[in-house]
């Protein structure tokens, strides 16, 4: 049985969907702080929370767990800056409380939801693995000790672990029965698909001087669905590699493309305000992908089209 940490939120959901598809049997812990127990289908759900251990040694007494794949954490970056004690509280000390209850009951395998955020702005792109690790806020520097604490665990305890960083995670389960509901919502893709539908005034794009072809930021958007794919795929290699894999497309998109490729599809416009530049956002943030491919045998399936579809189809559908 597979224990998914904070598995009713936006990734955590689609990776629950995808295992069971694949056959596997999943129980979910979550405390619903943001997460919604009606994206949980299917798979067996615990309310528990990493800063009550006892919560979590009940789900390990209650199942037979052999992996863990953990995505309980706060994912704001801004929030971080202003609260990083709420973050290195909940993120920090809520793995290691899920990583002392899985030794104590004799669990060593762990799926850990991290970032691009760890590597901090770019020396190069696009960011394999060597890349120097310098996060630039709370929130990457919670993951980047996590990842820090399994490799210590590893040594010590036997810990099998893969850290999967993310690029920027996008897009919906392709049925549309699932999607991304963040409150209050930050990310690109859903607000500009929101400006779009008449749910909010406008997007704001923050900054056109960067030193890109639009002048515009540029990212890796990559599927949940692919990314679901990959955390499979980890606990299917997980024997065989413990360490840290980055996950995105390898190509970059900027935020004027996005918005293009929105109007697009929805054969809509999208009402759009040029603002200043956000703090803390790196012109261009592309993942090399072939380490993944190496050691995962993964690679990514979905293209800017279908994220924006999917997501659009969820925003104008969504069930939470
Ligand atoms: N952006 C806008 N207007 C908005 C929101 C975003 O112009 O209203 C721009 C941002 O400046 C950025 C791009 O759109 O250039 C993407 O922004 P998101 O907020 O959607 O995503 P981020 O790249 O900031 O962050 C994502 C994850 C974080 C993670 C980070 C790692 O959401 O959790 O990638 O790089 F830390």
């Amino acid at each position: 049985m597979i224990l998914v940490m904070g598995g009713a939120g936006y990734i955590g959901s689609h990776t629950v969907k995808h295992l069971i598809q694949n056959g596997y049997e999943v129980v979910v812990a979550d405390n619903l702080c943001s997460g919604h127990k009606q994206a949980v289908q299917n798979a067996h759900f615990e309310i528990a929370d990493l800063l009550n251990p006892q919560s979590i040694d009940a789900v390990f007494k209650k199942y037979k767990i052999d992996t863990v794949i953990h995505f309980a954490a706060f994912l704001s970056v801004g929030e971080s800056v202003e609260n990083p004690a709420k973050y290195y509280r909940n993120n920090v000390v809520g793995t290691l409380n899920l990583l002392d209850t899985m030794i104590a009951n004799n669990v060593k395998n762990i799926v850990f939801s991290s970032t691009a955020a760890v590597f901090g702005n770019p020396q190069y792109t696009p960011i394999d693995e060597a890349h120097p690790t310098s996060p630039i806020n709370p929130y990457g520097q919670t993951k980047l000790m996590i990842e820090k604490i399994f490799a210590d665990y590893r040594r010590a305890y036997g810990l099998n672990y893969i850290a999967l960083r993310y690029f920027n995670a996008s897009g919906c389960s392709s049925d549309a029965t699932i999607g991304e509901s963040h409150n209050p919502e930050t990310h690109l893709i859903p607000l500009v698909l929101k400006a779009i539908n008449g749910e909010r005034e406008n997007i704001k794009i923050f900054g056109t001087d960067y030193d890109t072809p639009d002048g515009t930021c540029i990212r890796d958007y990559i599927h949940v669905e692919d990314l679901a794919t990959a955390h499979r795929l980890a606990i299917e290699h997980i024997n065989e590699y413990s360490g840290e894999i980055n996950l995105g497309t390898s190509k970059g998109t900027s935020v004027k493309e996005i918005i293009e490729i929105a109007e697009n599809i929805t054969g809509k416009k999208c009402p759009v305000v040029f603002t200043e530049r956000r703090a803390g956002d790196p012109a261009i943030l592309c993942a090399s992908n072939q380490k993944a491919y190496k050691v995962l045998g993964w690679k990514p399936t979905k293209s800017m089209k279908d994220i924006i579809e999917t997501a659009w189809k969820w925003e104008q559908n969504k069930k939470f």
